[in-house]
This record gives structure tokens, C-alpha cells and sequence, in this order.
């Protein structure tokens, strides 16, 4: 079911229409097969972030169908936003291991798992760091481990370098290929036109 080539997310001609009437997305039709790295290059307001918010079931389609085998209360799937969402008053470790947490896992159970996740990011060492100790790209380390401490089947990241200097960003994006062939198995990942460096991506793309 999840072999490459197989399907994750597909989209057959969805329209999206807010309530305000405004049209996100038009006829718009794709499909992310398991394993692929995906990236959705558009300018700002063509409906990238519509696109995840679509696959991660947290907005409906107005027309069309999206066909997908993910299961969103399994925790087949994970977020990572532009921003990177830590709690400041917890170390590193607390912050990986939240998605652990909130599923009733204590830490002793997560903590192989969770080390392992900080070690793919190249965070080992800063373990029992705060977010207030870290740099901003050291923060988005942080919470791409957090995503895929529950193994995830597909994630999702929304402009995750934006925030960031070209030096991080393009650094960051080296990483964040080696973490994929190593460990996630899908990626939808969202690149602004007006953010330079989305030419680094080899893997597939979709322009807008
Ligand atoms: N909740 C909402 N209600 C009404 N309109 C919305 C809503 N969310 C998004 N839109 C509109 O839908 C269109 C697409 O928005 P979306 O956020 O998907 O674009 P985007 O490509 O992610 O933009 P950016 O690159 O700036 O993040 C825009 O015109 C936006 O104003
Ligand atoms: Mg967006």
C-alpha cells in the first residue's frame, strides 16, 4: 500500500472557495506518490498553504475530491510551520518528544526514539538546550525532529526556511534532503517565489 509509486495524496479538479468568496484554488489536480518529496513553488497567495490544509483535513473542498490513504488521527501525519512553535520553557528533548507525550507515551518509552530524531537534525549535544539558547535554524532542527518522532507517514512543512538568512536556509535544505532519504517517507513542501534557493530542490516539483 505505501510502496513508491503508490498514491498518498491525490487531487482530482478541487476548487476551493472560502466563505468571503474568495477562489484559493481553481481545477486543480496532482498526486504525491509515497516516498517523494514534492515541493509547490508558487507566489504568495495562489494556495499552497490551501493545498496542506486540504491534505491535513483541516479545510474541506468546495468542489473535486482528494483521494488519500493517510490517517490523520493514527498520526500518519505531521506539520511543520513557517514558524517553529517550541515551548520556550522546555529543553530540546521535551520539545521532540511532545507528539510522544500527548499520545500517553512516557519519556523513558520515547527517549531512543526521540535521541534519535534530534541526532538525524545534528542537534545531539544541545539536548538539554531551551529555545531561547538556540539559533533560528537550530529552532526548525527542533521541529523537524518533533515531526517525525511518531514516524509519520507523510509530512507536511509550510515555507519552513522562509524566516530565515540564504547561508541556514541553503544549509538547511541539504539536511532536510538527507533527513527525507533517511527517514521520511513522504513530503509535501512549500517554497515561496519570492524566497530564493527553491532551485536547490532536485526532487519533484509542482509551480503554480
Ligand atoms: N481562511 C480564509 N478565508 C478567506 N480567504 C482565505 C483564507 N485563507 C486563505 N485565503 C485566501 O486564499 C488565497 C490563497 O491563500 P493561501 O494562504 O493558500 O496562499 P499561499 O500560496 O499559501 O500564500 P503565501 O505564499 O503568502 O503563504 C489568498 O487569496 C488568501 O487571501
Ligand atoms: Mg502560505
Amino acid at each position: 500500500m505505501n510502496n513508491p509509486n503508490n498514491p498518498a495524496v491525490s487531487f482530482h479538479h478541487v476548487n476551493k472557495i472560502y466563505p468571503n468568496k474568495t477562489i484559493a484554488l481553481q481545477d486543480i489536480s496532482f498526486t504525491i506518490n509515497h516516498g517523494k518529496f514534492v515541493t509547490f513553488v508558487s507566489p504568495s497567495g495562489c494556495g499552497k498553504s490551501t493545498v496542506l490544509r486540504l491534505i491535513s483535513k483541516l479545510s474541506e473542498v468546495s468542489s473535486g475530491k482528494i483521494e488519500s490513504n493517510i490517517d490523520r488521527d493514527k498520526n500518519e501525519l505531521a506539520f511543520v510551520f513557517q514558524e517553529p512553535t517550541l515551548m520556550p520553557w522546555s529543553n530540546v528533548i521535551d520539545n521532540v518528544n511532545l507528539p510522544l507525550k500527548l499520545t500517553g507515551k512516557s519519556l523513558r518509552e520515547s527517549r531512543t526514539i526521540v535521541q534519535e530524531a534530534i541526532n538525524l537534525v545534528g542537534l545531539d549535544g544541545f539536548e538539554r538546550s531551551y529555545p531561547r539558547q538556540l539559533s533560528g535554524g537550530m529552532k526548525m532542527r527542533v521541529s523537524i525532529a518533533r515531526a517525525l518522532v511518531t514516524q509519520p507517514k507523510i509530512v507536511l512543512m509550510d515555507e519552513p526556511f522562509g524566516a530565515l538568512d540564504e547561508m541556514t536556509r541553503s544549509k538547511l535544505n541539504s539536511d532536510l534532503l538527507r533527513v527525507w532519504q533517511e527517514r521520511i517517507k513522504t513530503l509535501a513542501f512549500l517554497w515561496s517565489k519570492k524566497v530564493p534557493g527553491f532551485q536547490l530542490f532536485t526532487p519533484k516539483k509542482l509551480v503554480f
